[in-house]
């Protein structure tokens, strides 16, 4: 990435956003810190910037103030440990709302934007339960596992037109989502963004950031359920 990069990244207040913003600054990006609340942006030489994902007009407001983006990290994310019979409906609707509507919407906006600017990339932030499908993690699971399908469809769509689309896989990291998950089971998540924009600038599609995703991907080609 070079100076002419400009970031966008989305849940930058905290957890992985904020290590991505972090990573981004270091190597001399322009970032656009997005947050729901932007006073929470606590990030020296980040320009704070009003986003709440799942809505519509906050997006498009957005998008009218950083009209400069060439790099959109879709990093913003909730976790309502919502299972699909007995779980809130709404919950399940709001890890849909913000993990694929959100993330399609924003990129819907910004994709124009990055486009007129020259060309750029998209990381979409996945997990490993894109893959594996817990029941005690349904609502998050589909969500996620909609984000995939979302983000190779978006990578065969936009390569021809100069986007390179990504998507970052990752087992449990050390933020306020995983904070019920024992230490020694969570990876550092600066180490994650720095890996993940390590991936983006080296044009890989799909970034595992750790052995436990590596490992469920491999399975994928022998798995039944
Ligand atoms: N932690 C893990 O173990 C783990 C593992 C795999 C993947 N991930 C993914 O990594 C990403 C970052 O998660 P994290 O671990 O950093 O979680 P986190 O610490 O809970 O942070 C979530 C971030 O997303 C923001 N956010 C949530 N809904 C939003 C909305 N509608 N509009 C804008 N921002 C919104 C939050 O903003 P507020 O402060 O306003 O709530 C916060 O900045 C997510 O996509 C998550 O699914 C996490």
């Amino acid at each position: 990435m070079t100076q002419q990069t400009i970031a966008l990244v989305t849940g930058a207040n905290r957890g992985l956003g904020r290590k991505f913003a972090t990573e981004l600054l270091s190597r001399g990006v322009k970032v656009y810190a997005a947050a729901r609340r932007p006073e929470t942006i606590d990030l020296p030489g980040a320009v704070p910037i009003q986003l709440d994902i799942t809505d519509p007009e906050s997006v498009r407001r957005a998008a009218a103030i950083a009209g400069d983006v060439t790099v959109l990290i879709n990093n913003a994310g909730v976790s309502t440990e919502a299972d699909l019979l007995s779980g809130p409906i709404e919950d399940i609707r709001l890890e849909m709302e913000t993990h694929y509507f959100g993330t399609l919407n924003v990129t819907r906006e910004f994709v124009p934007i990055i486009e007129k600017n020259g060309g750029g990339s998209v990381l979409n932030v996945l997990s490993v339960l894109s893959w594996y499908h817990a029941p005690s993690f349904g609502a998050y699971s589909a969500a996620k596992a909609a984000g995939w399908a979302m983000t190779d469809a978006l990578r065969t769509e936009l390569a021809p037109r100069g986007v390179h689309v990504a998507a970052l896989h990752v087992g449990f990291m050390d933020t306020d989502m995983a904070s019920f998950v024992p230490a020694d089971q969570k990876i550092d998540p600066a180490v994650v963004a720095k890996l993940a924009v390590d991936g983006l600038l080296g044009g890989q599609p799909e970034i595992l950031a750790d052995e436990l995703t590596k490992q469920v991907k491999a399975g994928l080609a022998t798995a039944n359920g």
